[in-house]
């Protein structure tokens, strides 16, 4: 397992390209079953994509890399499986979204259930409800869902109650290749939408807005597509966030600005002076920031739910109290105890959480508990005094790509080490970066496995 090390207290400065999104790709890659043949560009390199990735595999696509390792092509053609077992359905938290799919392609599916994750039940009623509207026979098993159609999908009025991304992607997919014509109201509108809803009408569906509500003209077939992932603006709060907190000013390259309408005038807020030009952002930060008077987290365009991890670690040291609400999920304050072995001041009440700023963070061990939270550790490290280690690592790489890559090309001191090269303890947390590095780590990899006690 490896420990990620980081030196903080240092105000990161440097630019960096934010790279495709997580949320947008998965989508993309269920959709994909759909084309005979999809070249997939700017696919982020996560385990979620590699999981995806299995699960085509196993659906009897040919997956391979093109011209660049974030080139995904994939040629549907062969496919001839219906069933994502749990054993590659597990791997994945949003496995559910291959159900649309499937049921375009084949009229049947099998899927297993997604498990619950730290974020609470993730239900999915609202993707079972649309379904059964569009004809589909669904029975729920002990090993999954059991979905069957008589013929083809139907085209249907369907009029969601909550904004569930995940249930109108779902719902798109399925509605593409359905016969007839299906409504969408109620539906989620968040960026990643829009791109599966390029993706596919670059692959001959037919999906259009007609005043608040979608309508996808179910289509017979979908032909081969050559499609550019959109930018992640999650990734791109992630390290905003990251140089607010350390008093840096970094410049992201490769986003798209309007995607980030809700949380920018968050960091201005917290007195951070912003320069944006086409799909550049640079932030400086003040030498300590201001506090968050209040904020709620809202389904797209409201301030996205997976960005107050980030943002909540930026406001760990600011001038005063910051309070945040999340309104999305049941629970995503998972990481708040690992602030505190820090020394941060976090009083929770529900799901509002209060945030007293400190004057400055003590480095720690710290186990990631999912992936924002996880990367809302990263940023605290970076913003405390000492080398912090954190591990449970497997929580970050499901939605960063190289985020040690990024954080090094920031001007920010990370080490990416083997844990069973060292035992970590009280002592390390203390330790100087001189002798830190004396032990055989430069920035990044391990020269040599030290014996011992770090
Ligand atoms: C997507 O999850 C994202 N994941 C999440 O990102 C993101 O936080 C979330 O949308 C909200 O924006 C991917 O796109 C892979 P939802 P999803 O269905 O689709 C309830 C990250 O960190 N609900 O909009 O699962 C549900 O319980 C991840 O990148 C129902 O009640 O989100 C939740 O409270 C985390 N019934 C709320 O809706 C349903 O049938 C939002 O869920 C479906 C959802």
């Amino acid at each position: 397992m490896n420990v990620m090390a980081i030196e903080g207290g240092l105000p990161l400065y440097g630019e960096a390209e934010v790279h495709g999104a997580k949320n947008a790709v998965l989508p993309v890659l269920s959709a994909a079953l759909l084309c005979p043949k999809a070249t997939i560009r700017s696919c982020p390199l996560l385990s979620d994509v590699w999981a995806a990735r299995r699960i085509l595999e196993h659906l009897g696509c040919r997956v391979s890399t093109a011209d660049s390792e974030r080139t995904l092509q994939i040629n549907a053609s062969s496919a001839n499986g219906y069933g994502v077992p749990e054993s590659l359905a597990g791997e994945m938290r949003s496995s559910i979204i291959f159900l649309g799919a499937l049921l375009a392609r084949w009229g049947k599916a099998h899927i297993a259930l997604p498990g619950g994750c730290r974020l609470g039940p993730r239900p999915i009623d609202l993707h079972i409800s649309g379904l059964r509207q569009m004809g589909v026979r669904i029975i729920e098993q002990e090993d999954g869902l059991l979905c069957s159609v008589d013929g083809t999908l139907k085209g249907a009025d369907i009029c969601l109650k909550y904004p569930s991304v995940g249930a109108t992607e779902n719902l798109l997919i399925a509605a593409s290749l359905a016969k007839g014509i299906t409504t969408l109201r109620g539906m989620a509108m968040e960026p990643e939408i829009d791109g599966l809803i390029d993706f596919l009408n670059r692959a001959g569906a037919r999906i259009y807005h007609k005043g608040d509500c979608l309508c996808i003209e179910g289509v017979e077939l979908l032909h081969d597509v050559d499609y550019t992932i959109i930018p992640d603006r999650i990734e791109a709060a992630t390290y905003l966030s990251a140089a607010a907190a350390t008093g840096g000013e970094i410049t992201l390259k490769k986003i798209c600005l309007p995607h980030l309408a809700s949380v920018l005038p968050v960091f201005e807020e917290m007195g951070c002076m912003l320069k944006t030009k086409q799909d550049e952002i640079s932030l400086s930060a003040p030498k300590r920031l201001s506090h968050v008077r209040s904020l709620s987290t809202a389904p797209y365009p409201g301030f996205p739910t997976d960005a107050l991890a980030p943002v909540m670690a930026a406001s760990l040291l600011a001038d005063g109290a910051s309070r945040f609400e999340e309104l999305v999920f049941q629970s995503r304050y998972l990481h708040v105890n690992q602030f505190e072995k820090m020394g941060a001041n976090v009083h929770m009440e529900g799901r509002t959480a209060f945030v007293d700023g400190v004057p400055f963070l003590r480095s720690a061990r710290l186990h990631c508990t999912d992936l924002r939270g996880g990367a809302a550790l990263v940023i605290a490290a970076l913003a405390a005094k000492g080398v912090s280690f954190i591990d449970e690592l497997q929580h970050i790489y499901r939605g960063y790509d190289d985020m040690p890559a990024v954080i090094r090309q920031l001007g920010g001191k990370v080490w990416m080490i083997s844990s069973g090269s060292i035992r970590i303890g009280k002592r390390e947390t203390n330790r100087k970066k001189e002798e830190f590095s004396n032990l055989g780590y430069t920035a990044g990899i391990p020269l040599t496995q030290t014996q011992g006690v770090l």
